[in-house]
């Protein structure tokens, strides 16, 4: 059997288009604009490459666009007074501080400085604690992406096993909670557990956010199971920049039900979901009914 894959492109274009029916209803009946600033210190180019592309997908879908690009050499204090005062700017719903930041700033201090309400990334602890203790939350935008496909393929995911390998703070934490949400039985599994082969084989849903070029073979896939790739690593072969995920794709789809490829999966979800909190985010702030279908 050969996977139906799971066509990411088509998926975030569908929830930008969305966003952006809802954003002109904003405009129109209630003459909301809903904005995002996005802050980038340094000139790390890969970073460069995500902000300019948060700032086209912004303006696309009727957004307003504060880009704020500071020196690599920027204080914490000047960065800290920044964030004050786009919390303190009513027309500014969302804030992304890009990251990694550069070494001498505390990512933490930083992040938790972000008024709660506006963490479009869900990267705050306040949101970290509300997501965990299954409250309104601003959610993490790489986590609601794979949950929005999921559902979408299974309808319900109540009591279906899912394997989230890979702990990290952005992906596979929240990712598990958001799976703990929809009543999956969930297993967050990582490069020290034991046996992690039979433990994959055992998911009815398998993430995979370890970041580790096509380390998940087909064979570690139960027949028939969902694969999510969250991986996007650069590799070369055959003399070639190549992109792939964390599964071994080629093996994968033969053995899987659904798999999402790399590139044109996961990633371009992303963006659209980093747009739909930011509406989210707006709507809350001005007390009006949240786009559907668009939050966990
Ligand atoms: N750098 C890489 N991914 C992300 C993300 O999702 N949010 C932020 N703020 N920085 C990132």
């Amino acid at each position: 059997m050969t996977a139906k894959v799971i066509d990411g492109k088509a998926f975030a274009a569908n929830v930008r288009e969305q966003v952006a029916a809802h954003v002109a209803r904003l405009k129109e009946q209630n003459g909301i604009t809903p904005g995002l600033a996005v802050v980038l210190v340094g000139e790390d180019p890969a970073s460069q490459v995500y902000v300019r592309n948060k700032h086209a997908s912004t303006i696309e879908v009727g957004m307003n666009s504060f880009e704020h690009r500071l020196s690599a050499e920027t204080s914490e204090s000047d960065l800290l007074a920044l964030i004050a005062q786009l919390n303190a700017d009513p027309t500014v719903h969302g804030i992304l501080v890009q990251l990694p930041l550069p070494s001498h700033l505390n990512s933490d201090l930083v992040i938790n400085s972000i008024d709660p309400a506006k963490d479009v990334d869900g990267f705050h602890i306040s949101n970290v604690g509300l997501l965990g203790t299954g409250q309104k939350s601003m959610v993490p935008c790489t986590p609601l992406g794979c949950l929005m496909m999921l559902r979408d393929h299974h309808g319900s995911l109540a009591g279906l096993n899912a394997v989230v390998v890979g702990r990290s703070n952005i992906v596979g934490k929240p990712m598990a909670q958001l799976l703990l949400g929809d009543s999956c039985t969930v297993t967050i599994a990582h490069s020290r557990t034991k046996d992690l082969a039979a433990v994959c084989r055992g998911a009815d849903i398998l993430v995979a956010a370890v970041g580790r070029p096509e380390m998940i073979p087909g064979d570690w896939v139960k027949p028939g199971a969902t694969v999510i790739d969250v991986g996007i690593n650069r590799i070369e072969r055959d003399g070639k920049n190549k992109l792939v995920g964390d599964v071994h794709y080629a093996s994968a789809v033969e053995v899987a039900g659904a798999i999402t490829p790399v590139p044109g999966g996961v990633g371009p979800m992303t963006i659209a979901c980093l747009l739909a909190n930011t509406l989210t985010a707006c709507c809350r702030a001005n007390g009006l009914t949240e786009p559907k279908g668009l939050t966990a």
